[in-house]
């Protein structure tokens, strides 16, 4: 459904002027009776005054896309006189009383309901989503998260097309009705916002479990999903029955209700929701059989399982005050999933996974139009600001908090911050002040990281005195100016580091540094030779750090202790060998592999059977994005050019040892799930993709690697990987391997997400003709938000060199989706806009074609606020 919206600008929403509620709900009683288009909803609200908040006479309710069928006011019906519709769908009643049962009937359509925000259906079935405002599409309401109440809802629906009636809490009942219906009810005892109100029904089946909580209570573990798939739910329920115990283990807490249920849709706006006992999740992060997920999809579910059942204390049972503080629950809940995740296989390699992830979104963002602190100050749409920012870099400060009170303390700060605040709708001042009152850590400096965007920069220099044995490493750091924040102050970085000697060993005097000024000076007496600093070890601080010789980045690659110094050492010395080569394509000169960079790898393949996961990580490049972000007027196909030269290159230097390791490499038995398995699986096919991009003979055989590869068809991960490869080659092969898989592959959406976004994103000349003729394929559909995700986002976040053309085609083409998709569902439309937001780092022919397309998106009527949003603040 189209939001008909705004020719005047919509208002922005402040964080300043943020007031108590008028009324508090203490009680909601829903009743819904289902129906594809003509759904009727009776809500029952015990409302009250809130003592807390200046006295209003008329109570307001928020509504969209309702129709008001009736309403009564302690029993008594309400007239015209009392009633208004507000602009934008709102309802208002006048001249309440202090206390008060007000009920409302309404009309909905969920099968108009594109949005797929508020009650919709999918594939003949009936979901909800309600985060942020999407209550209010269901029943008129005071829809905003510090108002908590207890739900009774009892739905209703034709027994035949909905067997399965499901939403929060604890079942209460069921029952045959007339005329082949029948209906159940839910009781959920926690007063919960209504944001994390849920309902799923239609024909679906369950796989199911048990789980014992440590003080005994028996919880029925549920996950539904469309017939036929009842076997792809063991790893996603695996992962819940682990993440219920690690939550125990690690915080002491516990499942509060005897059952928990997860419902998967396909068609869904983002990956999950955390909906109070009735998780819902896109099927993406549910659904997975070794021939149709990969590894990386088998680990997004357990991350993202463990990531909404975490929710349930960080969230649900504390939840927001308003939407600023959404961070409060995200960034502590990310920062949870990740520690969770880090714990069940390889730390190191994990942390790396969630770094490259951070430089690959939040650094973008925090540098482009729509940089906001994590704690931002204004929104026009509330959906624009469940980011990366508030999302991952929300979770590097938790982390931050946590190094710099120590483990034990933040333990202790977790559960004061709960003990304090179980039932309640808090800020995250709350949260940093249960930090700092349990640890007696002032913290007051550090949470500056929350009000300040920007990524600081960290610049080191440092000397050594050879007659005292004196060492001083001076630190100093700035961040720049954001929109709306020109001048910045300096931010507590808490600074992990060693000393290494000259023989590689590590030396007295690791620890941790606090940098709380612009530039602080560290020193260390009694060394006997210069060391090399290992700094920001564990990626201690989300900050760019710079300063230190190529000598010495290679020096770290090979020989730090720390296994991510060691890596991120080795990517900051790619990169400035690739800023080189960039600028030697760019005058034309023959460009050659620089032999520091092939030592490090070649160092890099001696030590990979050590540990395959972490070798995988070390020999991938620093991506196009990456380079172009270190460059102050980005050249995409300067970019594109020189790194394929150097993949082409290391491949042809290094074809025998990597032929050997994907051969050694090579799988016999049944299919697994475990780090090692998964690492062996990622240097086996990163050794591959190099192999295919070896010049000759190597380069021959890699491709031939490739479709033997691709048809031995053991795993996705291994026919994907095999697929990538042909996909970005002009091997005879590639277009009966893309037309094989597809026939294959057909009916199962989620696979042939993948068959689409192998496409958008593969690097040849023709990408965007081909892009083009999959947009009007049978099988793409804009509403279906992964499928357009994996259509449109995957051309144009994930293939720079093919988005980033000349001509300008690439970002008149994602123009024009985005407005056709405006139409269908704001919310992903207005998601897609961000790769043409980043125009100022392109030259000023592309930066000029970029603006044309957000102009151009910005000159359509009706334009949704979400949209409005994004493009007027990317063109500011
Ligand atoms: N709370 C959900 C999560 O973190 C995200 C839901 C966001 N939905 C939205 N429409 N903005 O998993
Ligand atoms: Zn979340």
């Amino acid at each position: 459904m189209a939001e008909t919206e705004p020719q005047s600008p919509p208002p922005t929403i402040r964080r300043e002027d943020y007031r108590p509620p008028a009324f508090l709900v203490d009680q909601v009683d829903l009743h819904l009776a289902l129906h594809p288009t003509a759904t009727r909803v009776k809500a029952k609200l015990a409302l009250r005054r809130n003592p807390a908040a200046a006295p209003a006479a008329d109570l307001e309710l928020d509504g969209e896309a309702l129709t008001l069928l009736a309403a009564r006011l302690d029993g008594a019906p309400l007239g015209a006189d009392r009633l208004a519709h507000l602009p934008g769908g709102g309802l208002r009643v006048a001249d309440v009383p202090a206390a008060f049962t007000l009920e409302t009937e309404v009309g909905i359509s969920p099968e108009a309901n594109s949005e797929l925000s508020g009650l919709y259906l999918s594939g003949g079935n009936y979901f909800t989503q309600c985060e942020a405002e999407g209550f209010r599409r269901i029943t008129y309401f005071p829809d905003r998260p510090d108002v908590m109440a207890r739900y009774t809802t009892t739905l209703e629906a034709d027994r035949a097309a909905c067997p399965v009636l499901l939403s929060n809490g604890n079942p209460d009942g069921a029952g045959e009705l007339p005329d082949g219906r029948h209906w159940a009810r839910w009781v959920d005892p926690h007063p919960k916002p209504s944001y994390l109100f849920a309902v799923v029904a239609g024909d679906l089946v369950a796989m199911r479990d048990r789980f014992t909580t440590r003080s005994g209570r028996k919880v029925a573990l549920g996950i539904y999903v469309r017939k036929g798939d009842e076997d792809a739910c063991g790893h996603a329920m695996d992962s819940l029955k682990r993440s219920m115990a690690w939550d125990e283990d690690t915080y002491g807490l516990e499942y509060d209700l005897d059952v928990f249920n997860i419902a998967a849709v396909s068609d869904f706006n983002m990956g999950a929701m955390e909906n109070k006992g009735l998780n819902v999740f896109n099927t993406k992060y549910i659904l997975a059989r070794p021939e149709t997920a990969t590894d990386a999809d088998y680990e997004g579910i357990e991350t993202v399982v463990a990531h909404e059942y975490f929710h349930n204390w960080t969230g649900n049972r504390v939840t927001c005050r308003d939407w600023f503080q959404l961070s409060l629950k995200e960034g502590l809940t990310v920062f949870r999933d990740q520690h969770f995740s880090a714990d069940q296989g390889s730390a190191a390699v994990k942390r790396i996974g969630d770094v490259r992830r951070l430089r690959a979104a939040q650094f973008p963002e925090d540098a482009g139009p729509m940089a906001h602190p994590v704690r931002p100050d204004s929104y026009v749409e509330i959906n624009n600001f469940y980011t990366a920012t508030v999302y991952q870099k929300g979770a590097e400060v938790v982390r931050m908090m946590r190094r710099l009170i120590g483990e034990a303390n933040f333990r202790k700060g977790m559960d004061l911050y709960i003990a304090r605040h179980d039932n309640q709708a808090v800020t995250i001042e709350d949260f940093v002040r249960a930090m700092q009152d349990a640890s007696g850590t002032d913290l007051s400096r550090f949470a500056r990281w929350y009000a300040q965007a920007g990524t600081p920069a960290l610049r080191v220099r440092d000397a050594f005195d050879k007659a005292s044995g004196r060492y001083t490493l001076t630190l100093a750091q700035s961040t720049p100016p954001t929109p709306g924040q020109p001048e910045k102050q300096p931010v507590p970085i808490p600074v992990a580091m060693g000393l290494i000697g000259p023989d590689g060993a590590e030396l007295p005097g690791a620890g941790l540094l606090l940098l709380e000024e612009a530039e602080q000076g560290f020193t260390f007496e009694g060394l006997p030779a210069k060391p090399v600093p290992s700094l920001l070890r564990g990626y201690s601080a989300p900050v760019k750090l710079s300063g230190l010789s190529l000598e010495q980045l290679g020096f770290l690659a090979a020989h730090d202790t720390d296994p991510f110094v060691r890596w991120d050492s080795a990517q900051q010395y790619a990169t400035a060998e690739m800023l080189r080569l960039v600028e030697e394509v760019r005058s034309q000169k023959p460009l050659a592999l620089p032999e520091g960079l092939a030592a490090i790898f070649g160092a890099a393949l001696d030590r990979a059977m050590e540990d395959p996961a972490f070798a995988a990580e070390a020999l991938v490049l620093p991506s196009e994005d990456f380079v172009a972000d270190q460059m102050a007027v980005a050249d995409p196909e300067a970019i594109h050019a020189m790194r394929q030269f150097l993949r082409g290159a290391l491949g042809t230097r290094f074809s025998p040892r990597l032929a050997a390791l994907h051969g050694a490499l090579e799988e016999t038995g049944p299919y697994r799930i475990d780090g090692a398995s998964i690492g062996r699986r990622a240097l086996r096919n990163a050794s591959l993709a190099y192999l295919a991009r070896a010049e000759g003979a190597a380069g021959a055989e890699g491709l031939a690697r490739a479709e033997q590869q691709f048809e031995a068809g053991r795993n996705m991960t291994d026919v994907l990987a095999a697929l990538r490869v042909l996909a970005d080659s002009d091997s005879p092969a590639r277009q009966a391997a893309l037309d094989a898989f597809h026939g294959k592959w057909r009916h199962d959406d989620l696979v042939l997400d993948k068959w689409f976004a192998i496409q958008a994103s593969a690097a040849r000349p023709d990408a965007l003709e081909a892009v083009r003729a999959l947009a009007r394929h049978p099988d793409f559909d804009l509403r279906n938000p992964n499928r357009a995700r994996s259509l449109i986002g995957a051309f144009a976040a994930g293939n720079p060199a093919r988005f980033h053309d000349a001509s300008g085609d690439g970002y008149r083409f994602l123009a024009e989706m985005v407005i056709a998709l405006d139409a269908v569902n704001t919310q992903v439309a207005a998601r897609l806009v961000s790769p043409l937001g980043l125009w100022k780092r392109q030259d000023a022919a592309r930066g000029a074609l970029m603006r044309a397309g957000l102009e151009r998106i910005l000159a359509r009527p009706g334009l949704s606020k979400g949209t409005y949003e994004k493009v007027s603040k990317s063109l500011a």
